[in-house]
């Protein structure tokens, strides 16, 4: 039914209108506005509209590029409702050049807009890198950060500067004294062996007649410690750096100043920096010893142009409180956890030590702990100058609450301020709603994805790790879709997962691979599907499949060769982690630890109790299927049959293997009835069984998942699609462990890789991986927003949306809102008093298939519209339900009176208060045999809870 505004009694909708003409706004060149250096051969733009007028379409347009007044490119009237990704058909780009970009469209109201935009390239191919890489004079195993510099004169006016500069390590400029641009961490974290990132920055104003450049280079990524084992020197022993400078003079010529053998090297206040182990900056030091440089090798043809938004500070936080713990350190609270590093202003005598140690928690004596970080130092050193100083730790980042300060007499919490740093995405969606724990919840989840985006999607951002593990990152991206833009954050991402991948050893467990372990498991290896599937659904942008279908099939290839001619992954071909991190395997990672002792657990611990290989399988077909999709949207017809046959094949084999031919799931887990659902792996007929036997699964666990990070993405989404979407909420409310919000109950402000990482009285669950702030929890909040607040795409990019809020118990208000590629998708729920109010925002030039609650489906073209309508619905958090325990409901005089009037038999019956009592109303329903509480009791127990909860 496509229904229009007038139609849509019994319905009542309020029409907003205001006066307004078309607009277009983000034009944008390779996702970003107005870029400079950028590499992209045929870059594409893209374009949102803004009207005010409901039901827009573009009906046509047309983009035109100059460089100065010349046209290079002219796409000519185009009767197209295309907005994203027009691809640049014209001349081939120049290097360093400027280009204008305009944009004129028109909608089906005949309405029209303009919009202006330019970019600039880079250098573009490696004939333009004119510089070397010049490495210090200094011994490989130097611990202080290399500091390179040069002077140079300018005696003509300039038209325009840029540097273009990368390193062996990572860098920063000043020019003149100050900072050249604000990225930190540059050049980020790439597969350096094959890709290493420039960046651009424009200081046409900075430079003057006398002028200074200076780069300091720390060992980073590249040289420094990373992994387990503390080791170093990942792709190279030295730091270099490569810095070219283009200077156009007004005149029109041109002068380029290059990292070279005439630059001297040094080394500077920053006297230690490791990512792991914090930074020392000593300020005390007068003199530094100067020696020559020379040109180290490294490939320029490795060289690309830097793609995703940069590492900056963010935010900046101000201590909440300071106190002097039980051993008499004193500690700042900075009331988050987040990955920062701390600034302070001293003014101390010369010399002073200050040293700053950082830890996620305090132990349940009060102490900061900082045993989960295992064996990162986590610790800054200040040695102040005498003057006014600012410290500010340039090359390293912790996870981290709270702090100690150890070497100054007083401490001034307002001379410290936490500043939080991560890549720098567009934050543009929300969240929330009116349970505040849920809103707790959601803030975590956001925390925990800015802790862990930080050039690469990491782990976690505090212990020894911090690594690109592509399993969790898959599992999350759902969720860390809707919480910034992250198309070129992952079109990086994806590129160096492309250059670890292998025929041989297919996915590392990590990209970029330091651990180099060539293990392969199912889930972290599907990342090569999954990954660019999930961005090309949210996108639209076709080229990431194009870019990335090699490795697609690689992937899958790999997974296919495993599985021999059996078909299938078997114990005997292939190694998998199961449903990582949950609580149903027999021994489970959660037995009792001695007080303060580590445990080591072994992989069938941490796997979870699922059939590992029945997960394996799962996704083998999960990438097998999006293989097949993609080969077809690629029109790549004989790959698309191969892979779907296969797909079929594998399917088959995988329920002989794993159901039986009654319908019975041979592991029947929480995740493995999951799994199967989600992705559709049982014959119809199977299903029901399935879900009953997962639903009883959450009755006998009293709606507690016991999970790892693979069922409890899928889970919720399971039990919403297939009618139990209340059960979602039971399981969301709880507060107990295993739960969300347990953590949220104790405090905590970002999402635990545990479930029971801390214990009720603050103490530490001691397993040797214990993260504070990691994802693969933070699941849920895929659900939160396509689920609960009910906004989810139906088609690639959002071009065609689903929005289907549906509230649960405890949760009378939700609102979400999304920009998607074409612009602002949004949905606010409230009901309360018997009343929907629904406000729904669908951005121009695309539509939406419209769920209400209690109504019938409808689609509408864009703009905003408001709903209200009765309804018999009620989400206020009662104070019985299914939940609740029998013996607890008949303490109340009235529903006890009200049983032994309906039923004197049983309620005499000595089982009911000895066994049956003890349950609550849904285990009573779903595990006693109807011998025992006869099936029309049932309707008794609804009575008595509505009786309690409503009074009638
Ligand atoms: C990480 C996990 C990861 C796992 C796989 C852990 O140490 O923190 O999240 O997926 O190792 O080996």
């Amino acid at each position: 039914m496509k229904a229009r505004h007038d139609h849509r009694d019994p319905v009542s909708l309020l029409y907003i209108r205001r006066i307004t003409v078309l607009e277009i706004y983000d034009l944008k060149t390779e996702y970003r506005k107005d870029p400079i250096g950028i590499d992209v051969k045929k870059p594409a733009f893209s374009w949102k509209l803004r009207s005010d007028l409901n039901d827009v379409i573009q009906k046509g347009y047309r983009i035109q590029v100059k460089e100065g007044d010349r046209l290079v490119y002219d796409s000519d009237q185009l009767s197209e409702k295309q907005s994203l990704y027009h691809t640049y058909e014209g001349e081939t780009l120049k290097p360093r050049t400027r280009y204008e970009v305009s944009v004129d469209v028109i909608d089906t109201h005949d309405e029209t807009a303009h919009a202006d935009a330019f970019f600039e390239t880079g250098l573009m191919s490696v004939e333009n890198f004119k510089a070397d890489f010049i490495t210090h004079g200094f011994e490989d195993d130097m611990e202080a950060c290399a500091l390179f510099s040069r002077t140079f004169k300018i005696n003509k006016p300039i038209a325009k500067a840029r540097i273009y500069a990368s390193a062996l390590g990572v860098y920063k400029l000043e020019l003149n004294g100050n900072r050249v641009g604000t990225m930190r961490f540059a050049p980020g974290w790439t597969s350096y062996q094959d890709r290493l990132q420039y960046q651009t920055y424009d200081v046409t104003e900075s430079l003057k007649e006398d002028n200074t450049i200076y780069a300091t280079v720390a060992n980073g990524w590249y040289k420094g410690i990373l992994g387990f084992y503390g080791q170093g020197n990942h792709y190279g022993k030295r730091t270099a750096i490569f810095f070219q400078m283009e200077i156009d003079y007004e005149d029109g010529t041109n002068e380029t100043i290059c990292s070279d053998e005439s630059w001297t090297s040094s080394t500077g206040p920053h006297r230690y920096s490791e990512l792991y182990h914090g930074e020392v900056i000593d300020f005390s030091l007068d003199e530094f010893e100067t020696r020559g440089v020379s040109v180290i090798d490294y490939p320029k043809q490795n060289l690309v142009s830097q793609i995703s938004e940069p590492i900056r500070i963010t935010q900046r936080l101000k201590v909440k409180h300071m106190f002097t713990a039980p051993n008499g350190e004193i500690i700042l609270d900075f009331g988050q956890n987040a990955s920062a590093v701390v600034e302070a202003r001293l003014k101390q005598p010369k010399g002073t030590k200050v040293v700053l140690r950082h830890g996620e928690d305090l132990d349940e004596n009060g102490n900061l702990f900082t045993e989960n970080l295992r064996t990162a130092k986590a610790t800054d050193t200040f040695i102040c100058s005498g003057n006014e100083d600012v410290f500010l730790p340039e090359f390293t980042s912790h996870g981290f609450r709270y702090v100690s300060i150890e070497g100054l007499k007083e401490v001034d919490p307002d001379d410290f301020t936490a500043c939080v740093q991560h890549t720098d995405f567009d934050r543009i969606n929300s969240f929330s709603c009116d349970n505040p724990n849920v809103d707790q919840l959601w803030k975590n989840i956001d925390w925990t994805m800015r802790s862990n985006y930080f050039d690469i999607p990491m782990d976690c951002p505090q212990r020894d790790e911090r690594l690109g593990y592509t399993g969790d990152t898959q599992i999350f991206l759902p969720t860390a879709l809707f919480h910034g833009d992250l198309a070129l954050f992952f079109r990086k991402w994806l590129y160096d997962l492309q250059s670890e991948q292998s025929d041989e050893f297919g996915v590392p467990l990590t990209v970029p691979d330091i651990l180099r372990t060539r293990t392969c498991v199912s889930i972290w290896h599907d990342a090569a599907t999954i990954v660019p599937w999930l961005i090309y659904q949210t996108y639209g942008d076709r080229r990431v499949l194009e870019e990335q279908f090699d490795s697609m099939v690689s992937c899958v290839e790999y997974s296919r060769r495993l599985a021999g001619k059996d078909g299938l992954l078997q114990i005997e071909n292939s190694s998998q982690f199961g449903d990582w991190v949950a609580i149903d395997a027999p021994k489970g990672p959660y037995r009792p630890s001695p007080k303060g002792v580590f445990l080591h657990p072994s992989m069938d611990e941490k796997a979870g109790g699922t059939d590992s290989h029945l997960i394996g399988n799962a996704y083998y077909l999960y990438s097998l299927d999006i293989l097949a999709k993609t080969a077809k949207i690629l029109r790549k017809e004989n790959e698309a049959h191969t892979y779907s046959e296969l797909y079929q094949d594998v399917l088959k084999k995988f329920r002989d293997e794993y159901i039986t031919a009654n319908g019975r799931l041979l592991s029947e887990t929480q995740t493995a009835a999951a799994l199967v659902l989600y992705f559709d792996l049982a014959e119809e007929k199977d299903r029901t069984r399935i879900l009953n036997k997962l639903i009883l699964n959450l009755v006998k666990t009293q709606k507690h998942l016991r999970t790892g990070f693979v069922g409890t993405e899928y889970l919720p989404h399971v039990l919403s699609r297939f009618d139990q979407h209340q059960l979602v909420g039971d399981i969301l409310m709880k507060d107990d462990c295993p739960s969300w919000l347990y953590a949220v109950k104790l405090g905590a402000t970002t999402v635990w890789e545990l479930w029971d990482g801390v214990n009720e009285d603050h103490s530490y669950n001691m397993f040797s991986m214990n993260s504070l702030n990691q994802y693969g929890f933070a699941t849920i909040g895929n659900w939160l927003v396509k689920d609960l607040a009910g906004i989810s795409s139906l088609e690639p990019g959002y071009v065609r949306s689903r929005i289907a809020p549906r509230l649960v118990s405890g949760i009378t208000e939700v609102q979400a809102s999304y920009e998607t590629p074409y612009g602002k998708l949004s949905c606010r729920t409230a009901c309360r008093n018997g009343r929907y109010q629904i406000d729904i925002s669908i951005p121009a030039n695309t539509e939406a298939v419209i769920e209400l609650p209690g109504k019938e489906k409808m689609i509408s073209g864009s703009g905003t519209y408001h709903f209200e309508y009765e309804t018999t619905d009620s989400f206020e958090e009662k104070p019985y339900s299914q939940d609740s325990i029998l013996n607890d409901i008949l303490k109340d005089p009235v529903a006890k009176r009200y049983f032994e009037e309906k039923e004197p038999e049983l309620s005499r019956n000595p089982m009911i208060r000895n066994f049956a009592g003890r349950l609550s109303i849904s285990e009573i329903k779903m595990t006693l045999p109807k011998t025992m509480v006869p099936e029309r009791a049932y309707q008794i127990f609804d009575d008595m809870i509505r009786l309690l909860n409503d009074g009638n």
